[in-house]
């Protein structure tokens, strides 16, 4: 920290509540100062250098320094700074927007709903199956499933689907009804030699038990990341979509794939639903989209999903359901741009192959005393730190081992995120393997540095 009063530090100390971090230790430790960005580098404040092993929050694809996109802002600005998409407006970029994203989509689609957050995306796509329920005369087809360690923002809908202890303690989250499963990590909760195939027919059996148990006629969706990013980068067994998608078909239950994180290239294809082949009736997206640079968020829905939210709004007379930005168009010449870039540089490519790379370089630490497991998919990748490999377990206190290792990654200049006690890997998708090399090296000095300070009589092997 700073003993300077009046240190961009200090102020930020003394006026700035932070998400996601502790308030209380934020007064003592300070902030980190990110400065300037340039490809898949950021700066602090006193120049040190970092790779941005995260893409800031999963999203930054194309770099921290992509003039194409400052250039496709300020032409929006000067010609059309801003306009609403309420009461049949609309303008040109919006409309570009949604018939590219809707020729992307791996599945047929039908419409494009735009919105400022993943969190308000998903919060739009709860308000819109309940909304369809009702129109199809099924008011009691409400519930929703969702995964253990699912992350699907914070709004209070989406924190509430969200099934992560500190994304629900003290918040008195009120959505009834969200039913939740066992996550599809098959090195955590697979039983003693089960296969891959094996866990994931175990969990389709779960699921299918749960929907008979309820009664499938009270089930109104199921909502998935196809990896679930924020609640540790949890890569599904073979075979699991496939059976999971058999299930909610039998029983007539929406499909909503949560691509916030894996849309755009994430997985080494353009949607995680293609990397698992999902058919899902609404796709949430938002990060890549705009690689973040505005903020961006979308849904797409299919005609089973539009036709009866048309029929109802007619019937009452209007979606009542918006955003003053929806569809903002200075973030929809941005987000255009982007698309644009990811396409032309075949960065979805480029994201397979570094991928390939980075996981590869990851495996070769799977015997270093602090590697449980290594697991990912395209450029998407996640460690998970162990002091006992025999039991999986960690420092006796959860996150202790991740927040030693994030500090010395830090320190390495390589910003990573602890997840409890996995890293997480996440690059912007123009990593170079040079810059996979860098990232590889630094990971690997930061985790020796951190095993010099784990004690002895903690570590199994
Ligand atoms: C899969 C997923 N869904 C939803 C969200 C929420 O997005 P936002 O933080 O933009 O509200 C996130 C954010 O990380 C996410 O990873």
């Amino acid at each position: 920290m700073t003993d300077k009063p009046n240190s961009p530090e200090a102020r930020d100390i003394a006026y700035h509540l932070h998400p996601y971090t502790n308030a209380k230790k934020h007064l003592e430790a300070g902030p980190v100062i990110i400065d300037r960005g340039e490809g898949v580098h950021v700066y602090d404040n006193n120049g040190k250098q970092y790779i941005e092993a995260m893409a800031g929050l999963w999203s930054v694809g194309v770099g921290f320094n992509e003039k194409r996109l400052v250039k496709a802002a300020t032409e929006q600005m000067e010609k059309l700074p801003y306009y609403h998409t309420f009461t049949h407006k609309s303008h040109g970029p919006v409309i570009e927007l949604s018939e590219k994203l809707i020729g992307m989509a791996p599945v047929p689609m039908s419409k494009a709903f735009f919105t400022n957050s993943g969190s308000e995306a998903i919060d739009t796509a709860l308000k819109l199956i309940w909304y369809r329920s009702n129109a199809l005369g099924k008011p009691e087809k409400k519930k929703i499933i969702v995964r253990n360690r699912a992350y699907h923002g914070v709004t209070i809908a989406g924190a509430c689907l969200t099934s992560l202890p500190a994304n629900h303690k003290s918040f008195d989250l009120i959505v009834p009804n969200v039913l939740r499963m066992t996550a599809p990590h098959h090195w955590r909760e697979a039983m003693p030699g089960e296969s891959e195939e094996e866990f994931a027919t175990r969990l389709a059996r779960e699921l299918e038990d749960t929907i008979l148990a309820e009664g499938p006629e009270t089930i109104a969706a199921f909502f998935g990341e196809p990896v679930q990013g924020a609640g540790g980068v949890i890569v599904p067994p073979a075979t699991y979509w496939e059976k999971v998608q058999a299930v909610l078909n039998k029983y007539d239950i929406l499909l909503v794939a949560d691509e916030v994180i894996c849309g755009f290239g994430r997985t080494g294809t353009m949607f995680g639903s293609t990397t698992y082949d999902i058919k899902p009736d609404i796709m949430v997206m938002s990060k890549q989209l705009s690689s973040s640079y505005l903020p961006a968020s979308a849904l797409m829905i299919n005609d089973r999903v539009f036709e009866p939210i048309m029929e109802e709004s007619d019937r009452i007379g209007t979606l009542g359901h918006g955003y003053t930005a929806s569809g903002h168009p200075v973030v929809a010449a941005v987000a255009l741009e982007n698309l644009k870039i990811i396409e032309e540089r075949d960065l979805v490519g480029n994201a397979a192959r570094m991928g390939e790379r980075l996981r590869n370089g990851l495996a070769e630490l799977a015997d270093h005393p602090l590697v449980g497991e290594v697991r990912g998919v395209g450029l998407i990748a996640a460690v998970e730190l162990v002091t006992d490999k025999t039991n999986k377990t960690a420092l006796e206190a959860p996150g202790a081992l991740g927040a030693l290792v994030n500090a010395h990654l830090q320190e390495a200049g390589l910003i990573s995120r602890a997840m409890v006690d996995a890293m997480a890997f996440c690059p912007p998708l123009i990593i170079s393997e040079g810059e996979v090399d860098d990232l590889l090296a630094r990971f690997k000095s930061g985790l020796d540095k951190a095993l010099a300070e784990v004690p002895r009589e903690t570590l199994s092997a």
